[in-house]
């Protein structure tokens, strides 16, 4: 079944259309790539003021949705140690009030965390078995995000991702292009040898997630692209050699205000539990996205 079959197929199952917040992110960007528009309500910041939170509640309600997917967050990690108020004003009361919103619609509800929640408490990568010990402000806000959804709508689906890559070339965020960019005429860029994680492709994220809501599976799973986990050295070295690019990577240590934990690895052990380990091998998914920039920077002499 193609993904737009289900699309269409889900909102004749549940009667309404499907809610996005954060289309202009990674990760929402995605979904918007995959979702039929017309099947499609974008709230940006516009109508999701998180210091209104009763307003979001019922623009979610009058919207009547199918299922209300959350994509919208405060990625700043570095500014949300500054800026606490501000991260857990969106990862925290914007996420419950969509997650309330979706409940007294009967919509499902799709939200994301980060596996960066389990903080730095252990060596090998984390399962959904292991507590939670965040590191950092953003973390902490999103550890309690979890719990916002979870305690707004009984039947959630949240998914822990890992180190996201994919949207639009140029666009904010996009670790990728950057990296790209940076190397371009230099004969070596630097990178953090100790971080570890998981690339994790934002479309094969959407596309997985949406198959996980047609069979009606919530709760909480680590959502990681599949394969070893990687130093952000091993990364970015990745998406050079994927370019074929001559530049070499050096191990650098960057000084960052955020004690982000150095393991964000993990595993995808419950969603092996429900037979849905199913998320393509991150070095596979990379190749193919740095051969669409790649064309694309051709096409545009960039
Ligand atoms: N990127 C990663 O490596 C990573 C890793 C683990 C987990 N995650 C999780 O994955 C999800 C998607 O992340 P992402 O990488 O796609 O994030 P992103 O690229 O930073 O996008 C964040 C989105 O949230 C929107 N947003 C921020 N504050 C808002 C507010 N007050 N009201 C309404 N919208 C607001 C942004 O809108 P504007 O364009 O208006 O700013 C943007 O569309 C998040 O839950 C994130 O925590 C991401």
């Amino acid at each position: 079944m193609t993904l737009e079959n289900f699309c269409r197929k889900d909102i004749k199952k549940f009667g309404g259309p499907i809610v996005l917040t954060g289309a202009t992110g990674i990760l929402g960007s995605a979904f918007e790539s995959i979702i039929p528009a017309a099947s499609t309500i974008s709230l940006g910041r516009d109508v999701l003021d998180p210091h209104r939170l009763d307003n979001v509640v019922a623009t979610v309600v009058r919207a009547k949705p199918s299922l209300v997917i959350n994509c919208a967050a405060d990625t700043d990690v570095e500014g949300a140690e500054d800026a606490p108020e501000r991260a857990f004003a969106v990862n925290v009361g914007l996420a419950g009030a969509l997650a309330k919103g979706a409940s007294e619609a009967g919509a499902a509800m799709l939200h994301f965390s980060s596996t960066g929640c389990y903080g730095a408490w252990k060596k090998e990568p984390y399962d959904e078995s292991d507590i939670l010990r965040p590191t950092t402000v953003h973390h902490h806000t999103k550890a309690i995000g979890e719990e916002a959804v979870l305690k707004a709508h009984n039947n959630a689906l949240i998914l822990r991702l890992g180190w996201l890559f994919g949207g639009r070339p140029g666009q904010k965020k996009n670790f990728v292009w950057s990296r790209l960019l940076e190397a371009e005429g230099k004969p070596e860029i630097g990178a953090n040898p100790q971080q570890r994680g998981n690339p994790t492709s934002a479309n094969d994220v959407a596309d997985l997630s949406l198959r996980l809501v047609e069979e009606n599976i919530n709760g909480i799973f680590n959502c990681v692209g599949s394969g070893v986990f990687a130093s952000r050295l091993e990364y970015v070295s990745e998406i050079l050699k994927s370019a074929g690019s001559q530049t070499r990577v050096k191990p650098v240590e960057f000084i960052r205000k955020a004690p982000v934990s150095p393991n964000e690895a993990a595993v995808n052990k419950m969603l092996a539990a429900v037979g849905f380990d199913v998320m393509p091998p991150w070095r596979q998914s990379l190749g193919c996205y740095v051969q669409k920039l790649e064309d694309y920077r051709r096409r545009m002499m960039i």
